[in-house]
C-alpha cells in the first residue's frame, strides 16, 4: 500500500496504535479508519493518539446496536456482530474516554465504492462472490461451518425472490444508516466551543468578535477591531494582549470547569 502511494504524498510511517513512533503532540490531528477492531490494547491505542495529538482525533467505526439491525447481521449472520462486539470500542467506551467527544451518524451511499461488508446492504448478490468477501477481513475472522450455511440461504432467498419481497427496496434506496460513526475529539481550544458553548458562543460571530479574530469583553465593548485604528505598534500590542486575555481567561481550569458545568 505505501509503494502505491502518489509522489508527493505526506510521508508513511510504519507502527503500531499501542506504541505511536511520534514524539508527543507532536500531530495537529490523527485519523483511524476502520481500524481499532484490530488493535490488541484499544485503551492504550486511544492514549497513544492523545499523547501525540495537539487539536483533533478523528475515528470512523461502527456502532454495533445499529449495524445488529442491517438485514445480513439480523437475519443471516448474527455472528457478525456477536464476534465484533468483542473486538469493537462500543461509542459509549469512546465517548467515555475522550475528551470533548462528538459522534456523527454516517450514512452508507447505496453505491459506495468501499465494498466493506456492511457498505453492501443495497446488493445482496455481492456477499456470494468469493472476491468481494475476501476483501473484508470479517469473512476471514467467521468459521466456514458458521458462513457457508448463511451464505447458502442467502443464494436460496435471492433466487426464490424471498430477499426482495422482504429487502427489495433497499436496492433503490440512496443510502443507509448501518451504523458507521465518526467519533471525533477536540483537544485543542476548539474544544472550548463544544464544552463551553453558552460563553464560547459570545466569541463567535454575533458576540464578542468572531472565532477567526475573538475579542474579550472589554475590547467588544470598545468597538473591537474597528477601534483599534490603524495597524502599527500600538494595534498590534492591543490585539496580542486582547488575544493573551482571551486565553487566559479560556483556559483557566477553573473557568473552563465552572463553564462546562463539571
Ligand atoms: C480495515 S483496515 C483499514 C485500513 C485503512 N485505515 C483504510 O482506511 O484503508 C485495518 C488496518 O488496521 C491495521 N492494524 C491492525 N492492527 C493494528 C495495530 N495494532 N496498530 C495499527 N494498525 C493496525 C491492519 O493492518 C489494517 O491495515
Amino acid at each position: 500500500m505505501i509503494a502505491q502511494r502518489p509522489p508527493g504524498a505526506a510521508p508513511a510511517i510504519q507502527g503500531v496504535a499501542e506504541s505511536l513512533p511520534l514524539e508527543d503532540k507532536s500531530v495537529d490531528a490523527t485519523m483511524g479508519v476502520f481500524t481499532m477492531q484490530h488493535w490488541d490494547d484499544v485503551d492504550r491505542g486511544l492514549a497513544e493518539l492523545l499523547r501525540v495529538t495537539r487539536d483533533r482525533v478523528v475515528l470512523f467505526t461502527l456502532d454495533l446496536d445499529v449495524t445488529a439491525e442491517m438485514w445480513l447481521c439480523r437475519d443471516y449472520l448474527p455472528e457478525i456482530v456477536e464476534h465484533d462486539r468483542g473486538t469493537f470500542p462500543t461509542i459509549a467506551h469512546l465517548e467515555a474516554t475522550l475528551p470533548n467527544p462528538r459522534v456523527e451518524a454516517i450514512s452508507a451511499p447505496g453505491d459506495c465504492t468501499d465494498g466493506f461488508c456492511v457498505a453492501l446492504w443495497s446488493r445482496p448478490e455481492a456477499h456470494l462472490d468469493p472476491g468481494v468477501r475476501r476483501s473484508s477481513s470479517i469473512w476471514h475472522l467467521l468459521p466456514d461451518p458458521v458462513v457457508e450455511p448463511a451464505l447458502d440461504r442467502l443464494r436460496r432467498d435471492l433466487e426464490s425472490g424471498d430477499w426482495d419481497r422482504r429487502y427489495g427496496p433497499l436496492r433503490t434506496q440512496a443510502s443507509l444508516d448501518v451504523g458507521l460513526r465518526l467519533v471525533t475529539a477536540e483537544l485543542g481550544w476548539k474544544s472550548l466551543r463544544t464544552t463551553t458553548p453558552r460563553k464560547w458562543t459570545a466569541l463567535t460571530p454575533g458576540g464578542f468578535g468572531s472565532a477567526a479574530r475573538p475579542m474579550c469583553l472589554p475590547c467588544w465593548r470598545s468597538g473591537g477591531s474597528r477601534r483599534l485604528g490603524p495597524p502599527g505598534p500600538t494595534r498590534s500590542r492591543r490585539f496580542v494582549s486582547c488575544s493573551i486575555a482571551i486565553r487566559t481567561l479560556c483556559f483557566s481550569p477553573s473557568w473552563a470547569k465552572r463553564s462546562s458545568g463539571r
